[in-house]
């Protein structure tokens, strides 16, 4: 039998860089047997003002224990780390916590890298009114890469700071090799403050990602919105419902969006049908306990020296340094 041509992606999808690349991975994530996109797709502007509102939420516990995590300890960092580093921000996004760990580490420097180049306008004109005597060099850039820091930097003592628990948002193996991405990017004898959210009690963890006033259904039904706006599709919105799941093998929150009858839709010149309680995988948020934690970080080349936890153990503020590799064990 013949075998059809597989056509590249890229002659479907838009021209424009950004668009061709969402384009490909709805394409090729609602072609697979589970269908899937991935998370980063979530943060178009209004996912992203949904996102904010998320972290508000009174069952949406990381945002509000970190930055008391980050109150508290950030004195004990400076304490441990000494003064005038440079902090760099992976995904500085709206930049909210930062301010806490500028005020206590008196850093030399702050370098935030964000994908979005209107995000780092926007919070560093936001942060040079809060700390006018702080030199400030934003980087835009894919921090999952390795990232050339501004040259004026080079040889600088370095503090990465990588909050939020976004190291859960991806596949241990994928965690793994961002942190040594970050290593690389920060180099020998820096440090990293990184935020991780814990293993809890399942009702709590569900009740943060399927909230009662139906903000995290929003955000997860913006992606189809995004894919009928940003793609010229006619996927019927209202035919989906907002799954927040529970995987105890893979000790992570899945959100899903399950089509409530059969359906049929087209994106770009491919039709696509999805049954009755098929779902699209929209997200993983992978809890850690102290100990997968520890092994994450000494996995990616980090040792930790610290951990803070609040009162009720639900999140977890970790300093590491990064240790020069022994060659012999
Ligand atoms: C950005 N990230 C750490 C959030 C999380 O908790 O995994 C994204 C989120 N998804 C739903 N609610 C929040």
């Amino acid at each position: 039998m013949a075998t059809m041509p597989k056509l590249d992606l890229l002659d479907r999808c838009a021209p424009d860089e950004g668009t061709s690349a969402f384009c490909e991975d709805v394409l090729s994530g609602l072609s697979q047997r589970q269908k899937a996109i991935p998370a980063r797709w979530f943060y178009d502007l209004v996912g992203s003002e949904l996102f904010e509102d998320i972290t508000r939420l009174p069952e949406y516990y990381p945002t509000r224990t970190e930055v008391g995590l980050l109150k508290t300890h950030c004195g004990d960092v400076a304490g441990l780390i000494g003064e005038g580093r440079v902090v760099v921000e992976f995904g500085s996004g709206s930049s909210l916590k930062t301010p806490h760990l500028l005020r206590q580490v008196i850093p030399s420097a702050y370098v935030p890298i964000d994908i979005s180049g209107e995000f780092l306008l926007q919070s560093n004109a936001d942060l040079a009114q809060l700390l006018p005597d702080l030199p400030i060099y934003p980087v835009e850039a894919d921090f999952t890469k390795a990232v050339a820091l501004p040259s004026a930097l080079r040889g600088s003592a370095m503090l990465g700071f990588f909050p939020g628990s976004t190291i859960g948002n991806l596949a241990p193996f994928a965690a793994t090799d961002l942190l040594r991405s970050m290593r690389d990017t920060l180099g020998h004898g820096s440090w990293l403050l990184i935020g991780i959210d814990r293993v809890k009690p399942i009702d709590r963890l569900i009740a943060a990602y399927d909230d009662a006033q139906g903000v995290t259904a929003q955000f997860n039904l913006n992606l189809l919105h995004r894919i009928n706006r940003e793609l010229g599709a006619d996927i019927p919105v209202d035919d989906f419902h907002h799954v927040a799941r529970w995987n105890p093998s893979a000790s992570r929150i899945e959100m899903h969006l399950e089509a409530q009858r059969d359906v049929a839709f087209q994106v770009e010149d491919r039709l696509f049908f999805m049954r009755d309680g098929e779902t699209i995988h929209t997200e993983n948020s992978h809890k850690y306990t102290e100990q997968s934690a520890r092994a994450l970080l000494s996995a990616g080349g980090w040792t930790p020296r610290q951990v803070w936890t609040d009162a009720r153990e639900d999140f977890l503020l970790i300093l590491a340094e990064a240790e020069t590799i022994p060659l012999a064990p």
